[in-house]
């Protein structure tokens, strides 16, 4: 069965969290993978995770099997997280799913089966994995334009004129905040302007929200996905708890479907638990019972809500530390989109060589496509890595 296998790609993101664990240089710098770090570099357990989970290991007296689309209160916690009232509850149907990307593979693969030549219609750039999955699943890939690398800012004449050609039934994939790689935000504008698109051509939005709280706070990263969804008959969102619950290796997403009415809620109900059967059967259930745990006690919902807070200030005050740092490094304001971009990315504008050369001359880890984590730039490390990027990239 293998001896004549021809190997997949592996993931740049993943190839690189490999050779950095191997570098053993002292003054290495992270900036690849997407993973919160606190000033002194750790990734922690929240407070309110460690309490809930105190909690269920004192009250919990089952393992037994919850159901194929995991636990309602689950749904319900995270539907009025991610959609708040936009949408009447009757209109939601949704599946717990093993991270962020279980729900996108889950919701593509749906696709896949109840309207097989409908494209996905994904921005460019886009997290590697979107494409990659939905290539898997043989679905057609069309990119609409999205990064304006001259500015460091939004193309949007270039992106609303590649979504206005979509059909209808095509997903288009939107971030719902801190744009993965590109950090570019949409404005509340912006989604007027794509819903309305969407509205004409029949093209169904289909929301990633992997970051909500770390852009701008919560509401304001729902808010894009929450106009979609009360404007649009049909939303699909994949959410993920794994950034802002610090819940990663623990596997916590969740499918919704926001549906035309109750009889598409039932069916798309029905279609996300039969997805979930032939994939894993039951979705895995700790951490959305962390989560759940957290958002039905405001008590905890208070303690989670403030340090996700703290966070996301420190991610933006480091990239306001960063820019400035750049600004005096390279005596020019090349780098100031850092400081207006939103969530733990950027784009440095670097040539797959530059980023060869960051890494192998200064120990300074960044995604080939120029990619950087800002959360994973601690304050001690700015000086350095701000000499070394002015230095490779001028
Ligand atoms: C990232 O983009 O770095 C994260 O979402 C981690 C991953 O799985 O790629």
């Amino acid at each position: 069965m293998f001896d004549a296998v021809s190997l997949p790609e592996t993931d740049q993101i993943l190839r690189l969290m490999a050779i950095y664990a191997g570098d053993d240089r002292p003054l290495k710098v992270d900036l690849g993978v997407g993973v919160y770090r606190s000033p002194d570099g750790r990734t922690p357990v929240m407070a309110a995770v460690k309490q809930a989970e105190q909690r269920i290991w004192q009250n919990q007296n089952t393992k037994s099997y919850v159901g194929l689309a995991g636990d309602p209160a689950f749904h319900g916690a995270m539907r009025s997280l991610v959609l708040g009232d936009a949408v009447p509850v009757g209109r939601v149907a949704a599946a717990a799913a093993p991270g962020g990307t279980g729900a996108i593979r889950q919701i593509l693969e749906m696709t896949k089966r109840l309207t097989p030549d409908a494209a996905v219609w994904l921005s460019d750039p886009t997290w590697p994995n979107h494409s990659s999955i939905a290539r898997y699943l043989g679905l057609t890939i069309r990119t609409y334009r999205y990064y304006d690398a001259e500015t460091g800012g939004l193309d949007r004449a270039g992106m609303m004129a590649d979504l206005s050609a979509a059909a209808p039934g095509d997903l288009v994939l939107l971030h719902a905040c801190c744009h993965n790689p590109t950090g570019v935000e949409l404005s509340l504008q912006d989604w007027q302007a794509i819903g309305a698109t969407l509205e004409t051509t029949g093209a169904i939005p289909f929301i990633d929200m992997a970051y909500q709280g770390f852009g701008n706070s919560l509401e304001e990263d729902a808010a894009g996905t929450r106009l979609l969804a009360g404007m649009l008959p049909e939303t699909l969102i994949a959410a993920s708890c794994s950034k802002n619950f610090g819940l990663y290796r623990d596997r916590v997403g969740i499918a919704i479907a926001v549906t035309s009415g109750e009889t598409a809620q039932g069916a798309a109900q029905a279609m996300l638990a039969y997805f979930n059967r032939q994939n894993y059967s039951f979705p895995p259930d700790h951490g959305a019972r962390v989560v759940e745990t957290i958002l039905g006690d405001p008590i905890l919902t208070d303690i989670w809500r403030t340090e996700l807070r703290g966070m996301r200030e420190g991610m933006n005050a480091t990239r306001a530390a960063f820019a400035e740092a750049l600004r005096v490094e390279t005596g020019s304001d090349r780098f100031g989109f850092l400081g207006s971009h939103r969530g733990m990315f950027s784009l440095i504008g670097a040539t797959p060589e530059q980023v060869d050369r960051l890494r192998e001359e200064h120990a300074i880890y960044v995604v080939r496509d120029g990619r950087m984590n800002v959360a994973g730039l601690t304050p001690d490390a700015i000086p350095h890595v701000a000499r070394a990027m002015a230095e490779v990239l001028i």
